[in-house]
């Protein structure tokens, strides 16, 4: 949830305090209440620091009116406020009594009442409502009582309980050490520079190179030196980690916001997402005999005659290839259910997926709220296989849940966008990353719908494996492939029609209520479009399936609430079309987004988008929504990139 910061070492131009408030600029979407900077003074020898409530630009303010700085080693934080109000005193970081031990923490110390309590009685003083400043004293006590610095991070580690990422400075050594037991924590050293961050997103402007800390690790850096164990002191050697994460990718590039220029990269990161794991070979001589190989494969692992020559008419030509996904053909044909665990625009990305598994693999899927899932009761068994999305893979309801299921010894797989995040560890059964690049803007855009573009490939996939046929001939491997070869140019079209949808949203940005409404795979789609205008515009908006406004919503329609439908020239159309005359009949303004021309008399306004299989159309459909969302939201005014309230990485509970 808060962001944290650090770096030692040498730079000709730029103090240790430059580098870590820039980095604090790339992890601001992790929280954005409150921060702060603690560095050690080469000519006065001592830390000194500066916290700020509000934004990071209040820090940054401070700190450019104060000479130019002679430090090398400073760590810093942006929070998002869970225990203490985001004021001054309580923004990190956080000082010890003798002012030689800096702190700063992402996550939460639940036994901070119980050490506070000893600590008052030893006689420190407190000066935060925080559960974090317990941590400086606790080091504090330990260096008091003879321990060295790292002895004294170590033993204090040891004693807390609850999820902490703590980068601590040490006077007297001038080194920083880091501790990571849940929330992230990113080392990446070149040369005699450390740097230390919560996410890959401010290393990657100096390297490619990372190494991720699992949990109960310290490293402690001195002196060009960077030495890591476990918290019971046993030493670690840590692989290095090549991130392909290109720095100008986490820069606006001449958008007016991030979450605009995320808005219109997603052609080009949907063709990352699938170019180099599907491949088509069709009417070759080597297609030929790729054929027959899977042929003789399969026909060996005991398929079904019939069933094999059908699925191979069905799917010849179309290979998948998810590298790192270790689900083999076993689990998934012996799976008593397939379930996915998700928050927010993640989980709406799986109730399309939901979709898509069973129209493609003909698999009941079930989809639930990792908030939920953890405290239900729902029947696990270690044949069933998990799937967790998200984002930045560090979401705290999200990984507990697959915890759980983990526990009773389920398979578990993750979409994620962020290497080394958390999810990761927790994926016994690999990883497909959605290869979004980072994503900067609390709202999710890019990620959302490279999240559905995996899902169609983890349903291709499983059909390939299994061979389950859910019957759909339309479904054919030359039509799938032709569709995901045209849909980055087909998003393309639409974000062309930028200008148009700036138009429709300054005729409704005054409204206070919107009904996002559509049925089949287009509902979690008017669900996800609802959430983007009430994250970024602050309107109440409310995603619906079409076919329940008549039980309930549909007492809300009347001249001032516009109604935007979502329409697929499909079965459902008609349904979807009396729908619409519904509202039209109760003096409600509708918007349509559709793949055709619908015949509808007295439309307030249609979008219309370029057709596609209905598999691939949420990918599509989303991008209107998108774009619809964010032109309200800079016609209000708002924070578009850091909406009121929010944090891209939800890590507490
Ligand atoms: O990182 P995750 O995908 O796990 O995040 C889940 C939600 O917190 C996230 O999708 C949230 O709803 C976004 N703000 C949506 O725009």
């Amino acid at each position: 949830m808060c962001g944290i910061m650090g770096f030692s070492g040498n730079l000709k131009n730029e103090s240790s305090v430059g580098v870590v408030l820039n980095g604090l600029k790339s992890l601001e979407y992790r929280g954005y209440d409150s921060s702060g900077i603690a560095y050690y003074d080469n000519d006065d020898r001592l830390i000194k620091y500066i916290k700020k409530s509000g934004k990071l630009i209040n820090l940054s303010n401070e700190f450019s009116c104060i000479a130019p700085l002679n430090s090398d080693v400073a760590i810093g934080h942006i929070r998002w406020a869970t225990h203490g109000k985001p004021t001054d005193e309580n923004a990190h970081p956080h000082i010890d009594c003798s002012g030689n031990i800096a702190i700063v923490h992402n996550g939460i110390i639940e036994n901070y009442a119980a050490l506070k309590n000893k600590l008052i009685k030893k006689g420190h003083r407190f000066t935060t409502e925080t559960d974090s400043e317990v941590i400086a004293h606790l080091i504090e006590d330990y260096i008091s009582a003879g321990k060295s610095f790292y002895e004294a991070v170590r033993l204090t580690s040891c004693e807390l309980l609850g999820a902490f990422a703590v980068l601590a400075l040490d006077a007297a050594s001038r080194s920083i050490a880091a501790v990571k037991f849940g929330p992230p924590l990113v080392l990446a050293q070149k040369g005699d520079n450390l740097y230390v961050a919560s996410d890959i997103s401010p290393l990657i402007e100096y390297t490619n190179d990372v190494i991720f800390l699992k949990n109960s690790e310290i490293a402690c850096f001195y002196d060009g030196k960077l030495d890591i164990t476990t918290f019971k002191g046993k030493k670690v050697n840590k692989t290095i980690t090549k991130i392909d994460w290109d720095a100008s990718r986490a820069a606006k590039s001449g958008f007016s916001h991030f979450m605009q220029k995320e808005i219109f990269e997603q052609p080009a990161r949907i063709l990352d997402a699938f170019s180099s794991r599907v491949m088509f070979n069709e009417g070759t001589k080597d297609n030929v005999i790729n054929l027959n190989k899977i042929k003789i494969k399969r026909a060996k692992k005991g398929f079904n005659e019939n069933t094999q020559n059908s699925f191979n008419e069905a799917f010849a030509g179309l290979d998948i290839s998810l590298e790192g996904l270790k689900l083999t053909k076993n689990d998934i044909v012996n799976s008593p259910k397939i379930v996915f665990i998700a928050c927010g625009s993640s989980y709406y990305a799986s109730l399309a997926i939901k979709y898509m598994m069973e129209t493609i693999c003909g698999l009941s899927v079930i989809v639930e709220y990792g908030s939920e899932f953890r405290y239900e009761n729902f029947p696990i068994s270690q044949n069933d296989i998990f799937v967790g999305i998200s984002q930045s893979g560090e979401t705290a309801d999200t990984n507990s849940a697959l915890e759980v299921a983990k526990a009773k010894r389920a398979k578990i797989l993750s979409i994620t966008n962020v290497p080394g995040s958390q999810i990761t560890g927790l994926s016994n059964k690999g990883v497909i990353y959605t290869h979004a690049g980072p994503e900067v803007g609390v709202a999710s855009t890019k990620a959302f719908t490279t999240q559905l573009l995996c899902g169609l490939l983890l349903a291709l996939y499983v059909r390939e494996k299994s061979g389950f046929m859910p019957g759909y001939q339309w479904l054919n491997p030359r039509n799938i492939f032709k569709n995901l070869v045209e849909l980055p140019k087909k998003m393309e079209k639409i974000l062309f029609m930028d200008e148009t949808l700036k138009d429709i949203a300054k005729k409704y940005y005054k409204s206070s209520n919107f009904l996002y409404l559509g049925r089949g795979i287009l509902y979690p789609i008017a669900l996800e479009g609802a959430l983007k205008l009430k994250e970024i515009s602050y309107i109440h908006a409310e995603g619906y399936p079409a076919g329940e406004m008549k039980h309930g919503p549909i007492a809300l329609v009347d001249e001032n609430m516009p109604v935007l439908f979502l329409l697929s020239n499909n079965m459902l159309s008609t349904k979807t079309i009396s729908n619409i005359e519904e509202v039209k009949a109760r003096g409600g303004r509708v918007i349509a987004v559709a793949d055709y021309e619908p015949e509808i008399d007295g439309l307030s306004d249609l979008i219309r988008i370029p057709e596609t299989l209905e598999v691939l159309s949420p990918v599509l459909y989303t991008v209107p929504l998108q774009l619809f969302a964010y032109h309200i939201a800079a016609l209000k005014g708002t924070d578009i990139d850091q909406p009121r309230n929010l944090a891209k990485s939800v890590t507490v509970e």
